[in-house]
């Protein structure tokens, strides 16, 4: 692991979520950006002193040297680091799950891409929402046309803990996500717009095509976006509706999707993620739980408890990191990744960064339609 050392949020999930499965083994870290911080935290994880690092480059090529050096690393730094990190270990011969947004700006995305398609390596991107059973169980209903012809997407992903200037007081997340340098100038929209962005079409199915935004904040002297209203378009004719905010009161996570078809519509909540709503036209609504065996095999498959032991945030996260490890075991025999694996990748990296960089440019352009086109 690369970040996530003592006092990091995202770390410690991905440690817990790594392991629910029993599928990897944490051997290896460079943990945090000042040495001494790095060994204790390393120290405190159980990282044998010989493997604890207090610099990345040095990790890679010592783990490359080793005879049982790490098969993958897990990239959990703030955002400007993502792909400098990635680019060392996938030289290295080394798998790499990164956490969104893929970096901090677009340009430097593309050119790592441009290396990374040609690596034999798994790129992974941790777009963890992705791995709820309700959301692979809506994606499938759509694919099998039970919404008939998808006509409007409408997502948001709202949250409270940035209403006010949280970053003066010392609080290190929201700094680094309100510097430019360090988050990326998409402020809020790299933070959790991708989030919300990728679920769109991964649900969906549909691409989008063209968007229109206005980005604004609301928190005096805040350099970056803290609220985001975006219209999208989708090919096949569907309209979308993106709403973003982090200043909106009474919000923690509320990351919410719905999708209408001309057959049906379809309802999911990340603050309830064990049901679905689903409302063939014409006909009471039905709330699908999780756990139910007539649930889609995609669903069943990332499924662990009973319905009623409800499974959360650590359970969808562990799913990815579940779907990579068998890309991982099928990699190790010189295979591709399995057809039914499916885990973010670099494309669906690269398409948020995309959204990114468009939202950015429609908005400062007054609203005006901006192509989604790499
Ligand atoms: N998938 C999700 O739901 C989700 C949620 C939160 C954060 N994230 C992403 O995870 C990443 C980390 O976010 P966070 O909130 O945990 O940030 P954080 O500030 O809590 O943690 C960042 C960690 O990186 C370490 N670090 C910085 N520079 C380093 C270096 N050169 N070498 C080694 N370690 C270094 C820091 O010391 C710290 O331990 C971000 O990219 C963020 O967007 C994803």
């Amino acid at each position: 692991m690369v970040g996530g050392g003592e006092g990091a949020f995202i770390g410690e999930i991905h440690r817990i979520a790594a392991r629910l499965d029993n599928h990897y083994e944490l051997v290896a870290g460079a943990l945090c950006s000042e040495a001494e911080r790095s060994i204790r935290s390393a120290k405190t994880l159980g990282i044998s002193a010989d493997r604890s690092y207090i610099d990345y480059q040095e990790m890679a090529k010592k783990e490359l040297a080793r005879t049982n050096g790490i098969e993958a690393v897990v990239i959990v730094t703030p955002n400007h680091l993502h792909l400098r990190i990635a680019e060392i270990f996938l030289k290295a011969g080394i798998h790499v799950i990164c956490d969104k947004p893929l970096s901090a700006t677009l340009e430097e995305a593309q050119a790592f891409a441009e290396f990374a398609r040609k690596s034999d390596k798994i790129f992974a991107l941790t777009y963890n929402y992705s791995g709820y059973p309700m959301v692979r169980h809506a994606r499938a209903l759509i694919a099998k046309g039970q919404l008939g012809e998808i006509r409007t997407v409408q997502i948001e992903y709202a949250q409270d803990w940035l209403s006010e200037k949280l970053e003066d007081s010392g609080h290190k997340q929201a700094a680094w996500r309100t510097d430019p340098k360090l988050g990326g100038e998409g402020g809020l929209l790299g933070d959790i717009g991708t989030h919300a962005f990728h679920l769109s079409s991964f649900v969906s199915g549909l691409q989008p095509t063209e968007i229109l935004a206005d980005l604004n904040h609301f928190v005096e002297g805040r350099s970056l976006d803290d609220n985001a209203h975006i219209l999208l378009r989708f090919s096949g004719g569907a309209k979308g509706m993106l709403w973003v905010s982090q200043v909106a009161p009474g919000n923690e996570n509320g990351l919410r999707l719905r999708i209408y078809g001309s057959k049906a519509g379809i309802e999911w909540s990340q603050e309830n993620p064990n049901y679905l709503k689903f409302s063939p036209l014409g006909e009471p609504s039905k709330i699908l739980g999780r756990g139910s065996p007539e649930l889609s095999e995609s669903a069943v498959k990332v499924t662990r408890t009973p319905p009623g032991h409800p499974e959360g945030y650590i359970e969808g996260f562990a799913n990815i990191y579940a779907e990579i490890a068998h890309a991982v075991y099928a990699a190790r025999e010189g295979k591709p990744v399995p057809h039914d694996v499916l885990f973010p990748d670099l494309e669906d990296g690269i398409a948020g960064m995309i959204f990114i960089e468009a939202s950015l440019n429609s908005s400062r352009n007054d609203g005006k339609w901006v192509l989604l086109n790499n």
